[in-house]
């Protein structure tokens, strides 16, 4: 996130003795990226950020994965995943259920209704898609509110706290990378800056805007981190509660954007999928189609070709309004496509007809485009709807 942001009590000049009131001295700490070659931030702690005083295991939710054999597109049903009240059990951390993964990332589903216990994750950044409900997201650099169409970037190894706020369940579709996740380069200039063309800019861009600091001794943090079997987690007691950091600048800090503010890019024919991109990781890309004017010219086909994308498996979250080229699928809202490489997907039968002449598309939706094949988590398996690999089998398309 090339984008500097300065919060809070915060010397003059780096490197030097920065005092509290008392006459003591905060606790400098450089969090940063690829060996600090990429993204920091300078943290003024009133405790040693390194002063713990045990670790214990903690076994974090299932990150067992399945292959995706034989071959098929998938339904996955991920409101099926918290029938009833279930959600009014679960927090957004513990009671997270993976659909899908591999070794550059996870993508995860959780209703909640609980505040989580406080987390960090050491694999890599976190995008939480807000599909429904809303929260507080307390972290170590400051809190941000956070309400449905949001998306919530946190990055390795910043500890936070979800609070859902309000009677309703705070829906999350959870996006692990093992990775960084940032706006996609071609979005900005040489220096960082977001471009003119790009479909949004810093101001819609919003990080925290004042310290938070939170009283504790002996404060349990849940670390999900990397290990020989994949992903592992241990849970560490801090001396202090590590919400103890009276100012920090620099450009590595969570932030939230709404899916709302991406203006989208439309034209006279079908726009290629990457107009519709909003951030990238390692190995994948990260896109939303929001309601929009469609294609404009007289013979334009407003829904998609039916298109390979040899390279990638395409993951698709259905988050609001009514997605045209799905039509007689039986995917609905929460529900999750899988489009595997290896064969070709495009409009649902009678989709296409259905489409002409339509000048305005009421849709939302978030794909996931890996470079590498998806397996199945074990949520994923327990929603899968088996029919839908052959819905495109019975009409025109
Ligand atoms: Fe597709």
């Amino acid at each position: 996130m090339a984008y500097y942001r300065s919060v809070g009590n915060v010397p003059p000049k780096r490197h030097t003795q920065h005092r509290t009131p008392e006459g003591g001295l905060y606790s400098e700490e450089l969090m940063g990226e690829e060996g600090f070659t990429l993204d920091s931030s300078l943290l003024y702690h009133r405790f040693s950020p390194a002063a713990i005083v045990a670790a214990e295991p903690w076994e974090p939710p299932s990150a067992a994965l399945t292959p995706n054999l034989p071959l098929r597109a998938r339904h996955l049903r991920l409101h099926d995943l918290a029938p009833g009240d279930e959600w009014t059990r679960h927090d957004a951390v513990t009671g997270r259920r993976t659909a899908l993964g591999n070794a550059d990332v996870r993508i995860g589903y959780v209703a909640a209704g609980k505040p989580s216990p406080l987390y960090r994750n050491a694999v890599g950044d976190e995008c939480v898609y807000v599909e429904a409900g809303a929260a507080t997201l307390a972290t170590s650099l400051g809190a941000l509110d956070v309400a449905a169409g949001d998306y919530v970037v946190v990055p390795r190894g910043v500890i936070h706290r979800w609070t859902p706020v309000g009677d309703d369940p705070l829906r999350l579709y959870v996006i692990e990378a093992a990775s960084h996740i940032a706006p996609p380069s071609r979005y900005l200039s040489r220096h960082g800056q977001h471009l003119e063309s790009a479909p949004y800019c810093e101001r819609d861009l919003h990080g925290p805007t004042e310290p938070l600091l939170e009283d504790g001794e002996g404060v349990e943090v849940l670390t999900k981190h990397r290990a020989p079997s994949g992903v592992a987690g241990t849970c560490h007691v801090f001396a202090h509660h590590p919400f103890d950091v009276v100012g920090w600048d620099g450009c590595l800090y969570p932030f939230r954007f709404s899916i709302h503010d991406f203006e989208p890019i439309t034209g006279r024919v079908h726009q290629p999928p990457p107009v519709h991109q909003v951030f990238e990781g390692h190995n994948f890309v990260v896109c939303n189609f929001v309601p929009r004017k469609v294609d404009y010219h007289p013979l334009s086909v407003p829904v998609p070709y039916f298109h390979s994308n040899v390279d990638s498996d395409e993951v698709m979250f259905y988050c609001g309004g009514d997605y045209a080229a799905r039509k007689g699928s039986g995917i609905g809202q929460g529900s999750v496509s899988l489009h595997p490489a290896g064969h070709a997907h495009g409009p649902q039968p009678g989709a296409v007809e259905r489409s002409l002449g339509v000048d305005f598309f009421d849709e939302l939706a978030v794909m996931v485009d890996t470079f590498a094949p998806l397996q199945l988590g074990e949520g994923g398996l327990a929603v899968d709807d088996p029919d839908y690999a052959f819905t495109w089998a019975g009409g025109d398309g």
